[in-house]
């Protein structure tokens, strides 16, 4: 696959240089398996004042992120994109919430722009006739969709082909066929009296192979039942 193009647009696109210039999400931009635009979305208001919010029409407390600056700032990216298909996504605590799922689905776009949403709101028109799906990272509402757009980033840019060293790190990860991961260990076998399972010093792979199963499974079934839940609704 040719790389993938992911346009971020903001208010605030100096939060986003510490978090994507570091560790894996830096080298796939270094490997040029993906490419990182962020867009200060000031830049594209049209008045002096760079005003991106406005009071709401009917009244009530807050600001409303208008939409003129939005659609420009979108316009723009998609003309440098010049036409190839492209996922417009805003980041809203109202959105589908994001999981494993979303995330590999995500993955597969060549393009995607990211609206990281402010204030009080956003302007009801950008979700219905721009953004072509909602996101929330989960059921709270942080005080912007800086950290929301940074989290999707990250689930996404991992699952780019190429990105990761080895393919068997992603499979064998936590919510793939919908099981945590199984308990790893690492030297020394006995720390401070704290012992390792002895079956992970056997050698016998076939048999590690069936206690990490295991493992997963049990752990899914105390923790996260509800991923279990999930496996038997998809092979019914
Ligand atoms: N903006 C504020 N809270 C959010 C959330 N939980 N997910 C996505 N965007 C948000």
């Amino acid at each position: 696959m040719d790389k993938m193009r992911i346009d971020v647009i903001t208010i605030f696109p100096e939060m986003f240089g510490p978090v994507l210039n570091e560790s894996i999400v830096k080298r796939a931009q270094e490997k040029k398996k993906v490419v990182i635009k962020i867009h200060n979305l000031r830049d594209h208001t049209l008045d002096r004042h760079r005003k991106v919010d406005d009071r709401p029409f009917g009244g009530g407390a807050g600001m409303v992120m208008a939409p003129q600056p939005i659609f420009r700032a979108v316009e723009v990216v998609k003309k440098e994109i010049r036409g190839k298909g492209v996922r417009v996504i805003l980041l809203t605590p109202r959105g589908k919430k994001l999981d494993q799922k979303t995330a590999k689905r995500i993955s597969k776009y060549k393009n995607i722009i990211l609206i990281s949403g402010h204030y009080e709101g956003i302007d009801e028109r950008v979700r219905l006739h721009l953004a072509d799906e909602e996101i929330s990272i989960g059921d709270y509402v942080l005080t912007g969709g800086e950290l929301p757009a940074m989290v999707l980033i990250d689930s996404i840019v991992r699952l780019v082909p190429g990105v990761l060293g080895e393919k068997k790190s992603l499979k064998s990860e936590s919510f793939e066929g919908n099981l945590l991961e199984y308990p790893q260990y690492t030297r020394p076998a006995n720390f401070k009296g704290m012992k390792v399972p002895e079956i992970l010093l056997s050698g016998n792979h076939p048999a590690i192979e069936e206690w990490r199963k295991k493992t997963a499974v049990r752990l899914t079934r105390h923790i996260r039942p509800d991923l279990l839940k999930i496996n038997r609704k998809r092979s019914a």
